[in-house]
């Protein structure tokens, strides 16, 4: 499990992850992660790698969303010299780059349909055929895909192959978003200011405990990377000082903001006629006796305002 400790989460939702990632690094098995942006999976595809017994061997990334639509084929499978204008020498592919290793294919949702049927011969086979050659050539590598859409819906609409999505979904790993385990902020949270504060060699900032409740109710669209950012900022900022909820960015505390219009009951509860009273006589204590601007001071017309003077005989 040691390649796994550097992600972080004791949550039920986590730990299940971490566990069939775990089981599966020791095989070969193709693995596809799923999860939304931030949720850890490239971190997660390098800890199966190291846990793996390609360790020794490259781990190679590719992003397929950042790659041009024309050179897909070629970056992966690599291309002979004059497969096509520009091909001025044989180049290996990311695949043959991976020999012996991992190759971590990136946002593959993105990639087109005709580079999939290609993947899907790999992944049966083995099999890669450069750019340019007619040759098949075996190539060794163990594959991970990530993704953060939702890929059965992209089957669904026809541009994901439905075959290739069940070779690469053997085993099925789902990165839970940061709020769907909210018992692992506070735990995350601390993690972050404390091993950043050592690596900027800063003195700790602590949270109040306002703040962290403020962390604990937030949604987190970012997830844990959106978490570690707002932890180094704090860091940089606020080294050894006391972090307050005002020093967390609006986004965080806007929902308090938001609620601080209601009244909060008392958790022993409270005495509602007293407390009717007492607000009636404070508006027009405030409203010096005008009874018309003391009603619109509790949101009451007159009339219901007159209503409750005499029904609490002040
Ligand atoms: N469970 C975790 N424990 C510690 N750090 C984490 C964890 N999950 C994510 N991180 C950190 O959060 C950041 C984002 O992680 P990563 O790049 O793996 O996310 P991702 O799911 O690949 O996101 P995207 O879909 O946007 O590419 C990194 O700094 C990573 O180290
Ligand atoms: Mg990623």
């Amino acid at each position: 499990m040691k390649a796994f400790e550097q992600l972080i989460g004791e949550s039920p939702e986590f730990l299940s992850v971490i566990r069939s990632a775990d089981i599966v690094a020791a095989t070969d098995v193709t693995v596809l992660i799923e999860g939304d942006t931030g949720t850890g999976k490239e971190l997660l595809a390098q800890a199966i790698h190291e846990s793996s017994n390609r360790v020794e061997k490259p781990f190679v990334t590719i992003n397929c969303a950042a790659l041009p639509e024309s050179l897909v084929e070629s970056e992966l499978f690599g291309h002979k010299k004059g497969a096509f204008t520009g091909a001025v020498n044989d180049q290996a592919g990311y695949i043959k780059q991976a020999e012996g290793g991992t190759l971590f294919l990136d946002e593959i949702g993105e990639l087109s349909l005709a580079v999939q049927a290609k993947l899907l011969r790999f992944i049966e086979y083995g099999e890669c055929q450069c750019v340019g050659d007619s040759r098949l050539q075996k190539v060794d590598v163990r594959l991970i895909a990530a993704t953060n859409r939702n890929i059965a819906e992209q089957v669904n609409k026809g541009l994901f192959r439905e075959d290739l999505y069940y070779r690469l979904k053997i085993v099925p790993l789902e990165l839970p978003a940061l709020k769907q385990r909210s018992a692992d902020i506070l735990l995350i949270a601390r993690h972050f200011i404390s091993s950043l504060s050592e690596q900027h060699d800063l003195a700790s900032p602590k949270f109040t405990p306002s703040a962290l409740k403020q962390l604990q109710n937030y949604s987190w669209p970012g997830n844990v990377r959106e978490l570690r950012n707002l932890c180094e900022r704090l860091v940089v900022l606020l080294p050894g000082q006391e972090i307050t909820e005002h020093n967390l960015p609006v986004d965080i505390v806007q929902k308090k903001e938001a609620d601080s219009g209601r009244f909060k009951l008392p958790s022993q509860g409270l005495n509602l006629e007293m407390l009717e009273t007492d607000l009636l006589k404070q508006a027009l204590g405030l409203s010096q006796g005008n009874k018309s601007r003391a009603a619109r001071l509790l949101g009451i017309s007159r009339d219901a305002f007159l209503y409750r003077l005499k029904k609490y005989s002040i």
